[in-house]
């Protein structure tokens, strides 16, 4: 596992799912972590359980600028430091078809998925920067590059929080920035839940033994905050891929 002691990691979406596991995995490898998410119980039930030295709660709805600014303040004055954002936060609905989705309820998770997103980096980059670099990490999707039934605003966001990465990467890489996006396959959580629920399409079709573990890409996203995310500066990982799954130590 990389050493993320002495690291400050911002995890949006950190309630539950990826972003719980993923504030779990950092810390056990040293890191401090900021739990950001809109429900505050279980953010900071998390902070509880994580040490109130290591992990400070802030609820934020990401889809609004100015509460991620004041969160990135926040995260900077209680540790020092913001050197590894995760952007996780993430919702499924509104499942129907584009010619019947709620116009409202699709243009709401345009702003969570894709524009949460940009709030975090415009956010974050000029502190990081400011400091010499940081590591920026979105979670994506393969929804991000095919259609899926029911998924409009999912794969338009997606496709373009895939684009904001290799958009920060393009811009920023010569000031110290490594930007990455994690495509994980599809995961035991809440969303996978809904996405059953639904009935539509070939996704809510699986078993749920075909999804892997939340900790999988929490452990994804630690080993890519490490030196090996250097050779993925701008790209997508894949933890389809079993290359990867090994090189994480998830497999044999
Ligand atoms: N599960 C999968 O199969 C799968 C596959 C590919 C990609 N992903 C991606 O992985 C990420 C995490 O998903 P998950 O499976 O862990 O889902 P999850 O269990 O439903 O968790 C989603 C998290 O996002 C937070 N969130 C939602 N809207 C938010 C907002 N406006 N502001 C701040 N936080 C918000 C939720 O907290 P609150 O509701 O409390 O705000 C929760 O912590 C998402 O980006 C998702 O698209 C998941």
């Amino acid at each position: 596992m990389s050493d993320m002691s002495g690291k400050v990691v911002l995890i949006t979406g950190a309630s539950k799912g990826i972003g719980a596991e993923a504030a779990r995995e950092f810390v056990r490898a040293g890191a401090k972590v900021a739990l950001l998410a809109r429900s505050r119980a279980p953010i900071a039930d998390l902070a509880g359980e994580l040490g109130s030295d290591t992990a400070l709660a802030i609820p934020c709805d990401v889809s609004r600028y100015w509460e991620m600014q004041s969160a990135v303040e926040a995260t900077v004055e209680a540790f020092g430091a913001l050197d590894i954002l995760i952007n996780n936060a993430g919702i499924i609905d509104p499942i129907a078809d584009l010619s019947a989705v709620d116009p409202d309820a699709w243009s709401f998770a345009v702003d969570v998925n894709l524009k949460g997103v940009f709030h975090g980096m415009r956010a974050a980059l000029p502190v990081m920067m400011s400091r010499g670099g940081g590591t920026i990490i979105t979670v994506s999707s393969g929804a991000a590059s095919r259609p899926v039934e029911g998924w409009s605003q999912y794969c338009a966001a997606k496709a373009g929080a895939a684009m904001l990465t290799r958009q920060a990467d393009l811009e920023c890489r010569g000031r110290g920035i490594r930007a990455m996006g994690l495509s994980p396959g599809t995961v035991a959580t809440d969303m996978q839940r809904e996405i059953k629920a639904s009935g539509v399409n070939a996704v809510s079709r699986l078993d749920w033994s075909d999804h892997i573990p939340a900790d999988w890409p929490a452990k994804a996203l630690v080993w890519m905050a490490g030196p090996a995310g250097n050779d993925w500066l701008g790209e997508e990982v894949s933890l389809r891929d079993d290359t990867i799954r090994r090189a994480v130590g998830l497999v044999a």
